[in-house]
């Protein structure tokens, strides 16, 4: 099965002379056949992207059309080519207030509408603070909660990335995870969905490969290090297990 590389640029760059620039660095990687990489950049940019890899959003709303000022449609999005959607991410959840209720939607929304949904899951530092089987407990049950609106046998169609928080590059004071703990979570969220896991949190040229070569993990959802070029490259070079 192939690894799965996410490139999330969050509310970068902001210029699209610095778009243009990240892209031709990026379609210059030579690609690697075992290795799905999906370039995510925020929606306004979404139609410049023109790249030998997997097109992704970053978000999307729940309506397929109609008046809901300044939200994007699973509709649009597939009409620029975009295959995959993350939804649920945490920096969303906090800032937006996203709630379970939502994001639970929007999962049956892009699933309804044949794009392929990311859905981030992941616990706070404070929950983590509180030891392994809380963490597990918060994010199985955050997961069950984004699932609600489909049916169980079509849980496993859902890409989940678990994404700890605490483990985010931006976070005050991030750190990674260990390959093994979230090898480990990845294997409860597994039993669940039975399904493609991806970890998320920190990934960068010098860890990939201490995650990617855990057999549980099925990828990366890559933040910081996806906007640079050379940094990505020898991510994507972990991933290939060819090599
Ligand atoms: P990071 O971001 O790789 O910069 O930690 C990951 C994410 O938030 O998706």
């Amino acid at each position: 099965m192939k690894k799965i590389l996410v490139a999330n640029w969050k509310m970068n760059p902001t210029t699209l002379s610095e778009v243009a620039k990240l892209i031709s660095g990026l379609n210059k990687i030579q690609p690697k056949e075992d290795v799905e990489v999906v370039i995510c950049p925020s929606f306004v940019h979404l139609p410049l992207i023109k790249s030998q890899f997997s097109l992704g959003a970053q978000d999307v709303f729940i309506g397929e059309s109609g008046a809901f000022t300044g939200e994007v449609s699973s509709v649009m999005l597939k009409k620029l080519g975009v295959q995959y959607v993350i939804i649920g991410h945490s920096e969303r959840r906090i800032n937006l207030g996203e709630s379970d209720e939502l994001i639970a939607r929007k999962v049956e929304g892009v699933l309804r509408n044949k794009l392929q949904p990311i859905l981030c899951v992941g616990e706070s530092g404070a929950i983590r603070k509180k030891g392994f089987l809380m963490s597990k407990n918060f994010v199985l049950q955050q997961l069950k909660k984004d699932l609600s609106l489909i049916k169980s046998d079509q849980w496993k169609k859902v890409i989940v990335a678990y994404e700890p928080i605490w483990a985010i590059s931006t976070m005050p004071d991030a750190k990674p995870d260990s390959p093994e703990e979230a090898a480990k979570m990845i294997s409860e969220i597994k039993k669940i969905t039975n399904g493609r896991v991806l970890y998320g949190g920190s990934v960068n040229a010098k860890n990939a490969a201490s995650f990617l070569e855990q057999s549980e993990i099925d990828g990366a959802l890559v933040g910081g290090a996806s906007l640079k070029v050379e940094e990505f490259k020898k991510i994507i070079t972990s991933a290939n297990l060819k090599k």
